[in-house]
């Protein structure tokens, strides 16, 4: 084909995608290449804008490493993250919300006995978390496998540090029969996402702040169940309204209570303030179709 021109190469390239192959394939590609070239006309994209968008996406990949996923903050300032969550995670009232996962999950997280200190070290102020992980119908869902996982007092996430190898502020543990967990960790502060690459200059440039509300990450999965990703978010946290990833739901939002130096709930004693949050989680059964 010759002589393509700006009102022809649309279908023109459409055609050239072989049929049949991976037919989901043709289906998102021909869908991007359509809302990508009505982007740029209705834009009136200029080379030298068109420039500035690859240099942002060379930057973005230069910076990105095992340990920093800039795509992912990327997808997740521009609302995709969030907005591919909630459309993949439909669920009947009653359940707990998803939100999304962000850049920090480890996989193989190290175990915890219920009552153990999470934190293994991360700055902060001691907190208790107590909580339960229920079905639908109210029923206990013992054994489910909880990961937590959070950013210290100073904002960072352990794999955020170089050369740390430990796990901080991040564990595993299982709830009990009656479907009760407990541990130990540092209270949820707000925190900035890492703004230091392309995506940090983006948010400047369009008069964003990099901030997250307080939160908690949680991954609970149980068989029979759904696997819930979701976080929970600190009650009176300023950021609760403009999360830098759109990511709060108002079921989410928990108090952490504060307490005085002395004889926590769990009877251990405590030398420093500390807080405490109780939150509980239910879980969608698996068989439940999205609603
Ligand atoms: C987080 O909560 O860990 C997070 C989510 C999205 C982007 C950056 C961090
Ligand atoms: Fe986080």
């Amino acid at each position: 084909m010759r002589n393509v021109d700006e009102n022809t190469i649309t279908q023109i390239v459409l055609a050239r995608h072989a049929e049949g192959a991976n037919p989901r394939l043709n289906q998102i590609m021909t869908s991007l290449v359509q809302h990508l070239h009505a982007f740029a006309r209705e834009v009136r994209l200029t080379e030298e804008e068109w420039f500035k968008g690859i240099e942002f996406l060379t930057a973005a990949g230069h910076i990105t490493d095992d340990k920093r996923q800039e795509f992912i903050l990327l997808s997740d300032t521009l609302g995709l993250s969030m907005l591919v969550t909630a459309m993949n995670n439909r669920k009947p009232e009653g359940c707990t919300e998803s939100t999304v996962l962000g850049p920090f999950f480890v996989a193989d997280a190290p175990g915890y006995q219920n009552g153990d200190d999470v934190a293994n070290g991360a700055k902060g102020e001691p907190c208790l978390v107590t909580g339960r992980v229920k079905g639908l119908d109210g029923e206990p869902v013992a054994n489910a496998i909880i990961d937590v996982w959070q950013a210290d007092s100073d904002g960072f996430y352990d794999v955020q540090y170089e050369g740390n190898a430990d796990a901080l502020g991040r564990g595993r543990l299982r709830s009990r029969a009656d479907g009760s967990f407990n541990f130990r960790s540092v209270t949820a502060e707000s925190y900035p996402i890492p703004y230091d690459g392309p995506v940090g200059k983006m948010l400047e440039a369009l008069g964003r702040h990099p901030w997250r509300p307080a939160h908690l990450h949680f991954m609970i999965e149980a068989p029979g169940y759904e696997r819930l990703i979701t976080h929970v978010f600190r009650s009176g946290d300023r950021y609760l309204d403009s999360d830098a990833v759109f990511g709060v739901r108002s079921s989410l939002i928990a108090d952490w209570q504060q307490h005085d130096a002395g004889i926590a709930p769990d009877g251990t004693k405590i030398d420093v303030p500390y807080s405490t949050l109780d939150f509980t989680f239910v879980l969608n059964p698996a068989h439940e179709s999205a609603v």
